[in-house]
């Protein structure tokens, strides 16, 4: 028995059985790059610095480095500011200020960068007046100086186009890329959407955000405060329904020409912006689970309606040329092939899955056809594709369905995981599935279920090479949906406790992922915005190209049956339970005392993600 709804739930295999940017931008991305010219420099380095968003008080800042000399075993950068810009927090290392000097040392796990590698800290600022980029560089004392291009005058805010940076960011030369970037344009597909964009921001999340902080401001400034940063991250728009393409689906959401004619007004000239979509209706959808049943039946008519009535009028939308300048980040269809995988033993789920492999081979047809459409194909997470005899059939899956498109594996630009679910990112405490403890090792803990994938990255790494190995091209791009997998607060650790001296004492002591049970998937309570939308969040020459934020965090998974409505979700249900198909029985996780709607505003939870978010906002 398994619950199984994926980002939601994953089926768990039986484990002891059978073991088995975007980034915001709204300043405008301020680039600059500063190259070792000199011959006593050798040991040089290229420092190109982004502003990944700014709302007129506070901004994001990420510098890619690139090591132009041999290999560093540890590294600080420094810089400094001109204004009176200030760091909040920090990310890819440790960073710390000391009157307008700002530096950051490695983390533990990215001192080492090769000849020519790179790595990309990020951090968070807040400032008054005007928000000059910095425009020289040291790595270890040395200074990557060189040429530094004019510095973006950005102190605007958002919509005002940029007077600005005649080259856009550089890509660094590692980077593949299927075809030059043309400077400006959408245009060209290239081999990261993100990179060197700026990123819309959905204004009708923002809507939904300002509504809430408005309501909190009077009783709870602090809060309020808080959470109108959430307004300034690029969201995904979601397609979850036939009348969300023109916006009829309900009072909140526009449709998609709207949100392209947006993003028109949002582009800056001179900067491509990107768009993610997230398509996400499919006959019989959701089959594992029942907060988001589909409109569309798991019927030959049903497949019809699909191509029809739903893929065909959002291709038409998207091919209209006057949005060929937008970079379109397709997510496909959260949750459907995996429950292909995984969820056969679900009658629901064996009626749907032809209709899930025809759908999605259509889908990626008509949106691969369009050249300025990226396909990123829905891979679950970790915890629930996670198991080798998870693992390798999917990753057959979702090739078999690229394979049977016009382009075969060309259709598919990448992947996404963690769509809408809350795996951390890292579990920072447990690098190491196979430690030992108490004569055990960790991924036996009950916790884990010998699934050996403890988080996204690794689980990502671990996918990359298994859908290259069946096919895919090894330009493919790992994204990862961090909006709600932060789990900050008070109960996340800070140090590795190493006293506890059984797996399961040793896991709950150290795991950042506070649910009870991998396996909870709506509303989880405890659970923190993630890291912020970013490109290149390991550098330039790891698989993973962004973090994204999909599931726009306040918005509900679902609601569960009461005695006033039948529909819903029991694994939404804070009075219910999951079961992990080995006995063991565990609360849903979901927050106490609210019934909500999936994709309806949930003030508390959005609250509560707000308080705990990692890094704190
Ligand atoms: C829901 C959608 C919603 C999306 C974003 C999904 O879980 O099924 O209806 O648009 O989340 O909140």
């Amino acid at each position: 028995m398994e619950q199984g709804k994926d980002r939601k739930a994953r089926r768990i295999t039986s484990a002891f059985v059978a073991a088995g940017m975007t980034l915001g931008v709204a300043g405008g991305l301020a680039a600059l790059t500063t190259t070792s010219s000199n011959a006593a420099t050798a040991a040089g380095c290229t420092a190109v610095y982004s502003t990944t968003w700014d709302s007129g008080s506070g901004f994001g800042a990420q510098v890619v480095i690139t090591d132009d000399g041999p290999a560093w075993s540890n590294w600080t950068l420094s810089y400094s500011y001109a204004g009176n810009q200030t760091l909040q927090n920090g990310w890819n290392g440790t960073w710390a200020q000391s009157g307008n000097t700002v530096t950051v040392t490695n983390a533990a796990y990215n001192g080492a960068v090769a000849s020519g590698g790179s790595v990309t800290p990020a951090g968070n600022f807040t400032y008054s007046g005007t928000n000059a980029a910095p425009t020289s560089f040291a790595v270890n004392g040395i200074t990557c100086s060189g040429t530094v291009p004019p510095t973006t005058p950005s102190t605007t805010p958002s919509t005002t186009p940029s007077t600005t940076p005649s080259t856009p960011p550089t890509t660094p030369s590692t980077t593949p890329s299927t075809s030059p970037s043309s400077p400006g344009g959408g245009t060209g597909h290239v081999a990261n959407p993100f990179l060197g964009a700026t990123s819309y921001l959905n204004p009708d999340y923002a809507g939904e955000v300002n509504a809430q902080v408005a309501a909190d401001q009077p009783s709870n400034p602090t809060l309020a405060a808080s959470e109108a940063k959430m307004a300034d991250f690029p969201t995904a728009v979601w397609m979850d329904k036939i009348a969300a393409i023109t916006g009829t689906g309900d009072s909140v959401h526009h449709g998609l020409q709207w949100h392209l004619d947006q993003a028109l007004t949002q582009q800056q000239a001179g900067t491509p912006i990107t768009l993610e979509v997230v398509i996400y209706d499919l006959p019989g959808r959701d089959c594992a689970a029942l907060a988001s049943n589909g409109e569309i039946p798991a019927t030959a008519a049903g497949l019809t309606e699909y191509e029809s009535q739903y893929i065909d009028p959002i291709s038409t939308i998207l091919a209209d040329p006057k949005y060929a300048g937008i970079r379109i980040v397709a997510i496909v269809e959260p949750d459907s092939l995996p429950n292909a995988v995984t969820n056969q033993s679900k009658p629901a789920c064996a009626t749907a899955t032809p209709f899930y492999e025809q759908g999605v081979e259509y889908a990626l047809n008509k949106l691969h056809a369009i050249p300025n459409v990226y396909n990123y194909v829905d891979i679950a997470h970790s915890a629930w594709l996670g198991w080798s005899s998870n693992m390798g059939p999917a990753a057959q899956e979702f090739a078999k369905v690229a394979k049977a498109t016009t382009a075969g594996v060309a259709s598919v630009d990448g992947f996404i995981s963690d769509t809408a679910n809350y795996t951390p990112t890292t579990e920072p405490f447990l690098p190491n599935s196979t430690l030992q403890i108490g004569g055990n090792p960790l991924d036996s803990a009950k916790f884990y279920q010998y699934n050996p994938y403890f988080d996204e990255y690794d689980y990502d790494q671990a996918m990359y090479t298994q859908l290259v190995g069946q096919g895919f091209s090894p330009n493919i791009g790992m994204l990862i949906d961090t909006s709600r997998n932060g789990w900050g607060g008070p109960n996340r650790p800070t140090v590795l406790n190493t006293s506890p001296t059984t797996v399961d004492t040793y896991v709950a002591a150290n795991k950042v992922d506070q649910r009870s049970f991998r396996g909870d998937w709506c509303n989880q309570n405890g659970a923190g915005i993630g890291a912020r939308p970013t490109v290149q969040p390991y550098g330039a020459a790891n698989h993973i190209i962004a973090f994204v934020w999909i599931k726009p965090p306040g918005e509900s998974d679902g609601d569960y049956p009461t005695a006033t409505h039948t529909h819903g979700d029991p694994h939404c249900d804070p009075n219910g339970t999951n079961t992990d198909g080995n006995g063991g029985t565990y609360s849903t996780g979901s927050i106490p005392g609210y019934d909500v709607p999936a994709g309806q505003w949930f003030a508390a939870e959005f609250q509560q993600e707000v308080t705990n978010a990692y890094p704190a906002l």
